[in-house]
């Protein structure tokens, strides 16, 4: 079987982007980034991906007239790339239902917050607002809901009393930077099954 092909999707910093294009340059994910898809001209991952020679497709929200146009584009530049697996990395819109159906446990997602609290925007001013003591990240696949999909990875970060939501927000990414590569070698390495919400990690890979 060759390698399998990532698409990330992302519309802004991109750091976790670059997390997995280290971990694929190091040889750690065995798997080739086939595009980066942004909805966003001015996003700073576009400039890591120019960095990497990774083909860019952007397709520009602004452009379109409407969303449901902005939706076929982006289904469309989807299908083009052929990827085996593609990344949600901070992609700041939802996806339509038809889109997520159409791409069904080929889609994973990183959330900054231990899901399922605190899904949608600002997930750490929300867990400081709560007042949690254990905060975290979350790496799931993607289901028609929002940010409810079976869940591939977690990693807790203790709260500190002088936390900030940047303060909050910086300590919980070190540990988005570690799940979201270890959660795409999992799939690059068939060890993943989708038991119903449950999913399960295989020691070595289907074949
Ligand atoms: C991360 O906190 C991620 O969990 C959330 O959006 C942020 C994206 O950061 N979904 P970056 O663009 O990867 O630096």
């Amino acid at each position: 079987m060759g390698m399998k092909r990532i698409a990330v999707i992302a519309s802004g910093r991109g750091s976790n982007f670059q997390a997995i294009i280290d971990r694929v340059c190091d040889g750690t994910i065995p798997a080739q980034i086939a595009c980066l898809i942004t909805d966003n001209p001015s996003a700073y991952a576009i400039k890591r991906a120019e960095k990497h020679n990774i083909p860019v497709s952007l397709i520009n929200f602004s452009e379109y007239p409407d969303r449901e146009h902005y939706n076929q584009a982006l289904e469309k530049a989807m299908r083009d790339c052929n990827a085996d697996l593609f990344v949600l990395a901070g992609y700041m819109r939802l996806l339509k239902s038809e889109t997520v159906r159409a791409f069904s446990g080929k889609m994973i997602n990183i959330h900054p917050a231990l899901l399922p609290s605190f899904s949608g925007l600002h997930a750490q001013q929300q867990a400081l607002d709560y007042g949690v003591k254990i905060a975290g990240c979350t790496v799931h696949f993607v289901d028609e809901g929002m940010d409810t999909g079976p869940i591939i990875i977690q990693y807790p970060v203790v709260v500190l009393n002088d936390d900030t939501e940047a303060s909050l927000a910086e300590r919980i990414m070190e540990f988005e930077h570690l799940i979201l590569p270890q959660a795409v070698k999992l799939i690059c390495e068939d060890r993943l099954e989708i038991s119903g919400r449950r999913v399960i990690i295989n020691e070595s890979g289907g074949e």
